[in-house]
């Protein structure tokens, strides 16, 4: 949710910070702009539209400086238009500010600087913390400091200003800003991808701090104005995990990693004792043993990764788990206590609406456990202990292997809770693991034989509605196989329960409506696969088109498929993770063969900042 990128070095800063928008575009896409400082002048461009759009802009100037802050917006106050691009200036043009998230106090502070005779030049909440900023006037991480003082909401800031060349000043509160340490340059991000490029030494900040960056030093001060340290840590992937790598789309690398990033999220996580290990564990093994209840919280995929492991969870741990969207936990009053067990899920670990899930646990003393992707965010910033995803920059806003990646963490988090409670023993734990790490070829073995898929999509694309049904782990299949048709095809997909088609979506069916079918395996829970089989029947004798995906060996469904997808032999608890992947395939080329933009898709962002 808005990309931001600042600059202090030696080198032209123009480039640097485009280039770090690119990287960044994944956080908003409808406009960009930047400013440049050099020697006592600013130099602000923006334009409306993708990054593309200022490039055009920026071809016909010649904007010289070292020192320099970029945007890429998601908007939030304020049409997506040429006025409401970021940056944002001071009336006497000196000061420019970008800002990720929202100032909520922005109409007091917006009347208070109009009664003073300011004219605002956007329609944005941010525009008034260029003009509070110029109102401190003098030095320019005292005048942030100030103002950060008085701002209400979520906010990242950048200022630069003509009278200070040299200087970026970045504050943060509940909004991402990490900090590239370099040689002779110091960079601000709103993630590491945007200077990855140019150095790999990045500084954590914690919530409510000002960083002031120059080409020698980095300074760091809290909102009380003290004098504070951030965390040093190394960044342990390089640029070209951030990269296309030759595939068109991000999405379409991002699907085909799958295999070797859920490798990276089990590897080594079994010791040699044979137990699960987490990453950071700030709880003790009688505070696991003391849970009572679980609640998974999370967003978009995270959520459905959340819905498809609870099968899993419970069945392993024997506690009863529910599953929330983040958005809806903390209003309708959750029952929660020291024993409850809450599980955050999130790829970005910034998605505020998990933050305050995440918060409103805590404060009900609930223990919070990460499942996360992003070494260093707000999420396992905040747990009692965090499972790091390792599933590497997920840059195309569909997400595709953060889901699969939290999946496996679940269960990895599943199978360790059994262990602490004494209701799996280490060679129970060991046989699911060895099942998990056999996932991967699995994957593997899916993604290769994917070409009958593509050549699907390209029928159905005309197709206007998509139903998708499954029972048991495959209904939250169901659930994300549709969720990615939606956001990426733009057309209508729903994912039901099987067994609840009869009591009214059955209705939707026409003659040639496409249903993906997600069928369990026959053998272990024969009951659920009779019983799909049965849903199939149902929908295929009102006309519709049946899309089924079935392990191979499964002769009994193919009679009821029009078009038939096999996916190796998996244990029901761990299929989702080789048949969502169909879904992802399906999702990407139908959106690719209308054209759309499949890393981008409209009205979207990757990661949500603002509630
Ligand atoms: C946005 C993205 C989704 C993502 C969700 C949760 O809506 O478009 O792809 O699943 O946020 O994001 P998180 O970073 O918390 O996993």
């Amino acid at each position: 949710m808005c990309g931001i990128v600042g600059y202090a070095g030696g080198r032209q800063a123009l480039g640097i910070v485009v280039d770090g928008l690119r990287r960044l575009e994944y956080r908003g896409y409808d406009s960009a702009g930047v400013a440049i400082v050099d020697e006592g002048e600013l130099t602000a461009l923006k334009k409306a539209g993708k990054l593309a759009n200022l490039e055009k802009v920026l071809a016909d100037e010649a904007v010289k400086g070292v020192t320099g802050i970029g945007h890429t917006r998601w908007a939030t106050h304020g049409g997506p238009t040429d006025r409401n691009a970021h940056p944002h200036l001071s009336v006497d043009g000196r000061i420019a500010i970008i800002h990720n998230g929202i100032i909520e106090n922005f109409s007091a502070l917006r009347a208070e600087l109009t009664a003073g005779g300011i004219e605002f030049a956007s329609d944005t909440d941010s525009e008034v913390v260029a003009h509070l900023i110029a109102a401190q006037g003098g030095d320019l991480t005292q005048a942030m400091l100030a103002v950060c003082q008085r701002l209400e909401g979520a906010f990242t800031l950048l200022a630069v200003s003509a009278d200070q060349p040299g200087v970026v000043v970045g504050a943060r509160r509940n909004s991402p800003l990490v900090v590239g340490r370099g040689k002779g340059e110091n960079f601000l991000a709103s993630d590491v991808s945007a200077f990855i490029e140019h150095t790999r030494e990045a500084v954590e900040l914690g919530q409510d701090q000002i960083v002031t960056i120059t080409p020698d030093s980095i300074d760091v001060i809290g909102f009380d104005g003290k004098a504070a340290v951030g965390r040093d840590y190394h960044v342990d992937w390089d640029a070209s995990a951030a990269e296309k790598g030759g595939y068109d789309w991000f999405m379409l690398k991002e699907i085909a990693e799958q295999p070797g990033v859920l490798a990276d999220t089990l590897r080594g996580r079994l010791t040699e004792a044979g137990e699960i290990a987490l990453d950071e564990v700030r709880l003790t093994d009688q505070d696991l043993r003391d849970v009572d209840k679980i609640f998974i919280v999370a967003c978009g995929t995270a959520y459905h990764a959340g819905l498809v492991t609870k099968y899993a969870i419970e069945h392993w741990t024997r506690i009863p788990c529910e599953v929330e969207l983040a958005s809806e936990f903390r209003y309708r009053d959750p029952v929660l206590d020291r024993s409850t067990l809450v599980i955050a899920i999130s790829q970005s670990g910034e998605t505020m609406d998990t933050i305050m899930a995440l918060r409103h646990a805590k404060t009900q003393k609930a223990r919070v456990l990460a499942i996360c992707n992003t070494n260093g965010s707000t999420i396992p910033r905040e747990s009692d202990a965090v499972l790091y995803t390792r599933g590497g920059p997920e840059v195309a806003v569909a997400s595709t292997k953060a889901f699969l990646t939290q999946v496996a963490a679940c269960y990895l988090v599943g199978l360790h809770l059994a262990q602490v409670r004494g209701i799996k023993f280490t060679d129970e734990v060991a046989a699911i693991v060895a099942e998990l790490q056999a996932i991967p070829a699995k994957v593997e073995q899916v993604l290769s034989t994917m070409e009958p898929v593509r050549e699907l999509a390209r029928e159905l694309a005309g197709a206007p509605t998509v139903l998708f049904i499954g029972r048991h782990v495959g209904y939250p299949v169901a659930l994300e196989g549709a969720l990615k048709l939606k956001e990426l095809a733009y057309i209508h997909a729903e994912g039901f329960a099987a067994g609840e088609l009869k009591h009214g979506p059955i209705a939707l069916i026409d003659q040639g409506t496409p249903v993906v079918c997600v069928v369990p395996s026959p053998r272990g829970r024969s009951i659920l696969h009779d019983k799909v089989v049965s849903n199939i029947q149902e929908v295929r004798a009102r006309g519709a088109r049946t899309i089924v995906i079935a392990e191979e060996g499964d002769e009994a469904v193919a009679q009821f498929a029009d078009d038939l997808i096999y996916v190796p032999q998996t244990p029901t608890l761990l299929a989702p993770l080789v048949t969502t992947v169909p879904m992802q395939v399906l999702a990407a080329e139908m959106a690719h063969t209308l054209g759309h933009d499949v890393d981008q898709p409209r009205n979207l962002a990757k990661s949500v900042t603002v509630e």
